[in-house]
């Protein structure tokens, strides 16, 4: 690991890392609980990016989208209260769009006027990045990876309405491999949404918070990697686009439906990828197409649903805080169901577990004073003064046995020394589908094995 080759930045990283995985048994009243025992200052965002550039040439550099290590805006810090509202806002788009297409039309339709108008965004700005490149000569574009939509598109020029990137936008004429995708091609039929316009297929996709992208339908050569470079992957080039997405030029869809990445590229791929997030926005993930899994991954089957094609579910069957299961009745989750999202922050459990959980927390954080709540998160606590602090572990139990012990910092989030919070929030209705955030899955390599319908979880993926 960095441990060879490190500055005393990197090597004071390496060390509260290392300090982070430790899980002591404290005494606490009469039981013995497991606890993450960790120093605070380690979990505020850091300055410098302590990710090599060069990386590994077989996988996608995965970074945040804030902090040091982005191409976009390195350096500007997140609002994190705006960072939350649109959390929020593509938790109700996803309830919205899942309860619709099961026939709860009627008694979701409030939800939908919920959705906060002006934050255009909720796809983006919580999110992770990557740099691929498309066309030839290849041009390279940072774009927002997303395993809760399927289309991947880039804002290309001439545009029309197009929201502000960091990058030039794509320019398909001076791409000698682009073609657009005629209406009458069956490669035009597979888009949920498209149109005709002067014979070239136009697709269009809305995000629900009034975020869109609208365009042609194309085709052109897009390089993820120096050794894979694919030729005539189907995207869109699009020309009206809303919403910020973080500054990013676009969107790349790992969903499930015929037309996203991994779905064009089974052939190749086997339907696998995998990736993983990294803990702060001063380190570094990947995002990887193919290959076998590492050995300690733990699989629990994938689930679908018929209506909703694009998501990945799972089941999520208990949840132990401090190593002791919680007493949640496991109808409780399989009621609501529970989808795995790349795109969403915080994990919203059903309410009766996540009291069950916020409960059993507070318990066994009472020797820290509380915090007052920051927006979706209610149980916050003061450290100011604490070097090190020691938190309970928490567990997500999953179907088959795989257990993903949530890292560190992705039990608490630490706005500040005298605000950190339990990181995860209650769903308003029982009947609302779980989701497991990316702050949950932080450091673990994330396997979705589509050919064999399994999802896997393995610890220590990236730091
Ligand atoms: C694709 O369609 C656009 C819009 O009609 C057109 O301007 C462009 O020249 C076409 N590109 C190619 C390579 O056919
Ligand atoms: C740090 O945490 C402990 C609980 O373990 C608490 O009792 C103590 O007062 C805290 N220290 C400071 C300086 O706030
Ligand atoms: C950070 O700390 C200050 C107090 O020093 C507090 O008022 C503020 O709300 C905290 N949280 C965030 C998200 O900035």
């Amino acid at each position: 690991m960095a441990l060879f080759h490190c500055s005393l930045l990197s090597c004071y990283a390496f060390f509260v890392l290392a300090l982070s995985l430790l899980q002591s048994p404290l005494v606490h009243g009469r039981e013995t609980e497991s606890r993450h025992v960790v120093s605070v200052r380690s979990l505020l965002p850091g300055s410098v990016c302590s990710s090599p550039r060069d990386s590994n040439p077989f996988m996608l550099k995965v970074v945040h989208r804030h902090g040091p290590c982005s191409p976009l805006t390195p350096g500007q810090k997140p609002d994190y209260t705006e960072l939350l509202s649109q959390d929020q806002a593509r938790v109700n788009w996803l309830h919205h769009w899942i309860s619709t297409s099961s026939n709860q039309k009627s008694t979701r339709a409030s939800l939908a006027a919920n959705i906060p108008a002006s934050s255009g965004g909720s796809i983006g700005t919580g999110n992770y990045v990557v740099n691929v490149g498309f066309g030839t000569p290849t041009k390279e574009f940072t774009v927002v990876f997303d395993t809760g939509s399927d289309l991947t598109w880039i804002q290309c020029s001439p545009c029309r309405s197009c929201y502000p990137q960091q990058q030039q936008l794509f320019d398909p004429s001076r791409s000698s491999t682009y073609s657009n995708i005629s209406c009458n091609s069956p490669k035009c039929s597979q888009l949920d949404s498209s149109s005709c316009l002067a014979g070239r297929c136009r697709y269009e996709v809305d995000y629900g918070d009034k975020s869109q992208s609208e365009g042609f339908f194309g085709s052109d050569t897009l390089t993820l990697t120096p050794s894979d470079v694919l030729p005539n992957f189907l995207f869109g080039c699009g020309d009206q686009n809303k919403g910020l997405f973080g500054q990013a030029a676009g969107l790349l869809g790992l969903g499930r439906q015929p037309v996203s990445l991994v779905s064009q590229l089974k052939s190749k791929y086997g339907g696998v990828f995998s990736y993983c997030l990294p803990s702060t926005s001063s380190s570094s993930g990947y995002l990887k197409l193919g290959g076998g899994a590492p050995s300690n991954v733990n699989f629990t089957p994938m689930r679908a649903s018929s209506s909703q094609p694009s998501f990945y579910f799972l089941d999520l069957v208990a949840i132990e805080v401090g190593g002791k299961q919680l007493p949640i009745s496991q109808t409780v989750f399989s009621n609501a169901g529970t989808l795995l999202d790349s795109g969403t922050v915080i994990t919203r459990l059903p309410p009766s577990a996540y009291a069950a959980l916020r409960s059993r927390f507070r318990q066994l954080m009472t020797m820290y004073k509380m915090a007052p709540p920051q927006s979706i998160l209610d149980t916050c606590y003061d450290f100011t003064g604490n070097d090190t602090v020691s938190v309970p572990t928490v567990a997500l139990v999953f179907g088959g046995g795989a257990t993903l012990n949530v890292d560190f910092t992705g039990i608490l989030y630490v706005f500040n020394m005298s605000q950190a919070c339990l990181a995860f929030a209650g769903n308003d209705d029982a009947s609302d589908v779980g989701i497991i955030g990316n702050v949950q899955q932080k450091r673990f390599d994330v396997v979705y094995d589509i050919t064999n319908s399994r999802i896997g979880f393995g610890a220590n993926g990236c730091s």
